[in-house]
């Protein structure tokens, strides 16, 4: 049996990260990695542990990452799940937990499915690659939550120890598909 994990991912952080959990599960078992957005014939039959991982884009996940969850409900709840936010409010540590992160904590008490691991990650912020619209929309953003402003710039706040340990975590996750 294999992991799955879905990701959503705008500008690819979330992606990246999904890729080098991934390649942590390798040790363990193999893994497909698939874009959620894409993931509408999956042979559930195949994994016994999912994990999806979803990035913030003005306050939201893709709408995609709902519906998945409603649609596949119950292939969700039958087997050891995990679930993983990026966004940059995530880069002040004391937001970076499911409880103090308020995308994942609002997305966890909506949510019809409880995952059994959960873990928040610092994305990454790329000036150069936005259009003219979200560099100035993230420029200020930055301006009043006193991050970087400077537009030439791109940085990294992935913590990829936290990464490593969160992949650790999902892997330990006993249970067999009910
Ligand atoms: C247009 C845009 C809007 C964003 N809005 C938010 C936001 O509302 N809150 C937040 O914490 N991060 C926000 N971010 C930061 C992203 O969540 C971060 O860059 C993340 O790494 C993106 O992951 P992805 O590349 O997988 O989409 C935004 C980024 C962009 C480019």
């Amino acid at each position: 049996m294999k992991a799955l994990i879905l990701y959503s991912s705008r500008d690819g952080q979330t992606r990246e990260i999904a890729a080098y959990i991934a390649n942590q599960l390798k040790a363990h078992q193999e893994c497909d990695t698939i874009n959620i957005l894409q993931a509408d014939n999956i042979e559930w039959a195949r994994y016994d542990r999912v994990l999806i991982g979803a990035s913030i884009r003005y306050g939201h996940f893709h709408p995609k990452v709902d519906k998945f969850v409603k649609q596949h409900l119950n292939e969700l709840t039958k087997r050891p799940s995990g679930f993983f936010s990026v966004n940059l409010t995530a880069r002040k540590p004391e937001k970076r937990t499911p409880q103090t992160n308020a995308y994942t904590r609002k997305f966890l008490l909506n949510s019809p499915w409880q995952p059994d691991c959960c873990a928040v990650f610092a994305g990454a912020l790329r000036y150069p690659r936005y259009g003219f619209f979200d560099r100035f929309m993230i420029q200020l953003i930055m301006r009043m939550t006193g991050g970087e402003t400077d537009a030439s710039k791109e940085v990294e706040y992935t913590d990829w120890e936290q990464v490593t340990r969160f992949a650790h975590e999902f892997a330990a996750l006993s249970g067999n598909v009910k």
